[in-house]
């Protein structure tokens, strides 16, 4: 089928959940895709923070191909040794003692959430600490858990009665999360090291470090959600290194497999205790496929070649370069282009008007960006992006912008 009869069967085979851009993507190499008809695009979205090797590195393909042929899915019933070693590459890598693997980002704040909830349940002998605190702008999944957790009313419309009880707080405002992880009935709280799809939010000097001691002081869950953040996206492995502060539990996915779905819940010793097995109890958490050799070999060759290739230190150079490029665009279109955001490969410029107008012009001219929150166009590049290729994007977003898109 050429592209136009593709988009006609799309359009009378799926839900119609999406608003997908009306292109149909066929291959990529690096930071290019094309399309069916044959136009090339610079990814300047890589599937939305996940492909940091770009598209089918040589070396990332060999080894998911490697385990292809070799072991696909086993189950839980068994060890297998991808995850044992994905496991340790996380846990080698970060604060965490422990590791559970799923399928998805949403998954794994599902697990996260029912981590901290058994924490106090059964740990911690305190079952009436149930609260969630989440922020407002967050975004943690599409589950229905998840989705009540996110602080944006539009994902949760329709969607009643949703999980709780849930206490959401402006991001970076310590004052307000003391007051109500101060009181008795809380739980755990959850929040990104930068809200990404709330609009690319750094959080604020000490807010991380603040959340921390008070967390510490109450006994309460710290859970940083870096779906987004995690795995190299911002420079460092882990979003909250930036700030010199672990959390008790950490969520991961988008990167993790480089393309290939795999999401991890990854726990302090302490805080893992939560969903444990208890002698002759039920298994307390579950998932068919997570941990599957597959993913988890795709996750242990994004480790390997992040390292190899000095992937993280290239990702703070490419992401200092584009920072000062859509400052210059912030300059350049006053009133028009109102802030540059982000940090690493997480960055964007926040406009006057419609982003989706910036993004579906930019694709026109040959560029895949994405739009996060009301008001922010999204960068999130595959690390491997050269300056060169920055200069294009920024050349295309400017083009996009003189003609007064998005205003
Ligand atoms: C911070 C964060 N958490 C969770 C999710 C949900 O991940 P998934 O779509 O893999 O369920 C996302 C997805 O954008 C995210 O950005």
């Amino acid at each position: 089928m050429n592209q136009p009869e593709l988009l006609a069967a799309a359009d009378k085979a799926f839900i119609k959940n999406y608003r997908q851009q009306p292109i149909v993507l066929q291959r990529g190499a690096g930071c290019e895709v094309w399309d069916t008809a044959g136009t090339r695009y610079l990814d300047m979205t890589a599937g939305i923070a996940v492909c940091g090797l770009g598209h089918c590195h040589p070396t990332f393909t060999q080894r998911v191909s490697e385990q292809l042929g070799t072991l696909v899915h086993v189950s839980n019933l068994y060890f297998n040794e991808q995850q044992i070693l994905a496991a340790k590459a996380i846990t080698d890598r970060s604060f965490a003692d422990r590791v559970f693997f799923c399928n998805s980002g949403a998954e794994a704040n599902e697990g996260a959430l029912k981590l901290a909830r058994r924490y106090q349940a059964i740990v911690n002998n305190a079952p009436e600490r149930t609260t969630i605190i989440s922020t407002h702008g967050s975004f943690h999944g599409r589950s229905v858990a998840t989705v009540s957790i996110t602080g944006q009313p539009k994902y949760r419309e329709g969607f009643g009665p949703l999980f709780g009880p849930i206490e959401f707080v402006t991001y970076g405002d310590l004052a307000a999360a003391a007051k109500l992880i101060e009181t008795k009935t809380i739980c755990a709280m959850i929040l990104e090291p930068i809200q990404a799809e709330g609009g690319i939010v750094v959080a604020p000097p000490g807010y991380l470090a603040g959340l921390r001691e008070l967390c510490d002081r109450t006994g309460t869950i710290l859970i940083f959600d870096e779906v987004q953040t995690g795995m190299g996206r911002t420079g460092t492995w882990f979003g909250h290194e930036h700030d010199q502060v672990t959390p008790d539990v950490m969520t991961l996915a988008k990167g993790l497999g480089g393309g290939i779905p795999i999401g991890a819940v990854a726990a302090s010793e302490k805080a893992a205790a939560g969903l444990a097995a208890q002698a002759g109890g039920a298994v307390p958490h579950a998932s068919t496929f997570g941990g599957n050799p597959l993913a988890c070999a795709a996750a242990n060759a994004v480790f390997d070649i992040i390292e190899r290739e000095g992937l993280l230190a290239k990702v703070a150079s490419a992401g200092t370069y584009l920072g000062e490029k859509l400052e210059g665009l912030v300059r350049q279109f006053p009133g028009h282009v109102t802030e540059a955001r982000g940090r690493g490969l997480l960055r964007g410029v926040a406009v006057s008007g419609a982003p989706a107008q910036v993004v579906a012009r930019g694709r026109e001219l040959g560029m895949l960006l994405s739009i996060a929150g009301d008001k922010v166009v999204r960068f999130a590049p595959p690390y491997i992006v050269s300056n060169a290729q920055i200069d294009e994007g920024i050349a295309i977003l400017a083009r996009v912008l003189s003609e007064g898109v998005g205003k």
